[in-house]
């Protein structure tokens, strides 16, 4: 099986099937790192205003000397964020911060229990209709606040974003992702390091001549399951690139696909999600 390098939207257009995260934990993120993403051939960023990195973004968007129109920009309004007013507010800040007059996908970074949905969808319809963004999606929403996402946005949603990798189980998601016709873009694709000692990752890497980055990576391309891993250092950049020219056998997708674990997330901010994960 072959993986397409882009997905379709549904609202129209395409979205990279494998982009750049630039939300760094630890040890910062460069511009220098993006730039050597854009020379490399990521065509999709992914940032957010919290992550303070718009403006890195925005430079190595400069730097390279890509069109606008080649880049496929994603930004997100925080949590705290999310009531009418300071949601206009933190997506003119994005804007100004990243230097665009649009972005291509507009994200909710994450819900927040003391912020009903109903409250914060017209303003992310709004972004849209303003031509503000392209698309509009929400991340970190469980199946039960995707539906109402869905039913309560006055505009079709293009995105869910979430963590997703072999440890950790989202069958139950990515099939409600799939009945709306949205798609699904893998944060933590891989695991922030977590699967760098398994075995059965290494064994799979081995066989392919692969990196576990690679095998991980390529598991998710291979559902149609869009990714955004991060890295500082370039070599690992290109590596995690480099997943296009080889294909994972059904027996091993299934091997991969067995590894998940009950602790196996690892984005999980303290009570953010309301009624936790389901
Ligand atoms: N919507 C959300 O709430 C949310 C949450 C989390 C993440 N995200 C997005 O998803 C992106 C990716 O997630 P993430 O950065 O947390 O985790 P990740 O991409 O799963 O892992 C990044 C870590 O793995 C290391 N790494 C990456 N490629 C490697 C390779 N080929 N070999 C060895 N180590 C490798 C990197 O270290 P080095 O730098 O040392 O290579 C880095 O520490 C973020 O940057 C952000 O844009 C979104």
């Amino acid at each position: 099986m072959t993986a397409p390098a882009s997905l379709d939207l549904s609202d129209g257009g395409a979205i990279p099937i494998l982009g750049f995260g630039t939300g760094a934990m630890a040890g910062g993120m460069s511009a220098e790192a993006v730039l050597t993403a854009l020379k490399i051939g990521y065509r999709h960023i992914d940032t957010a205003r919290k992550y303070g990195t718009e403006a890195a973004v925005s430079q190595a968007m400069r730097a390279s000397g890509l069109p606008r129109q080649d880049i496929f920009l994603t930004s997100k309004v925080s949590h705290e964020n999310l009531r009418p007013a300071d949601f206009a507010r933190s997506v003119d800040e994005s804007l100004a911060a990243l230097k665009v007059d649009y972005l291509d996908l507009l994200l909710v970074h994450w819900p927040n229990p003391e912020i009903a949905v109903r409250e914060y969808m017209p303003a992310l319809a709004k972004a849209k209709r303003e031509g503000l963004t392209r698309h509009i999606g929400v991340a970190n929403f469980t199946t039960r606040l995707l539906e109402q996402a869905v039913a309560l946005c006055p505009e079709p949603l293009a995105v869910l974003q979430a963590e997703y990798h072999p440890y950790l189980e989202q069958t139950k998601l990515l099939t409600a992702v799939r009945k709306h016709g949205l798609v699904f873009v893998a944060h933590c694709p891989v695991g922030r390091g977590r699967l760098f000692d398994d075995p059965v990752l290494a064994d799979i890497a081995k066989t392919r001549g692969r990196t576990i980055a690679q095998v991980a990576l390529r598991w998710l391309i291979q559902q149609n399951v869009a990714a955004i891993p991060f890295s500082s250092k370039p070599q690992r950049i290109a590596e995690n690139f480099n997943v296009f020219d080889f294909t994972l056998t059904g027996d091993e997708m299934q091997r991969i696909a067995a590894l998940k674990r009950a602790d196996g997330r690892v984005a999980d901010p303290a009570g953010r999600v309301p009624g936790g994960w389901d």
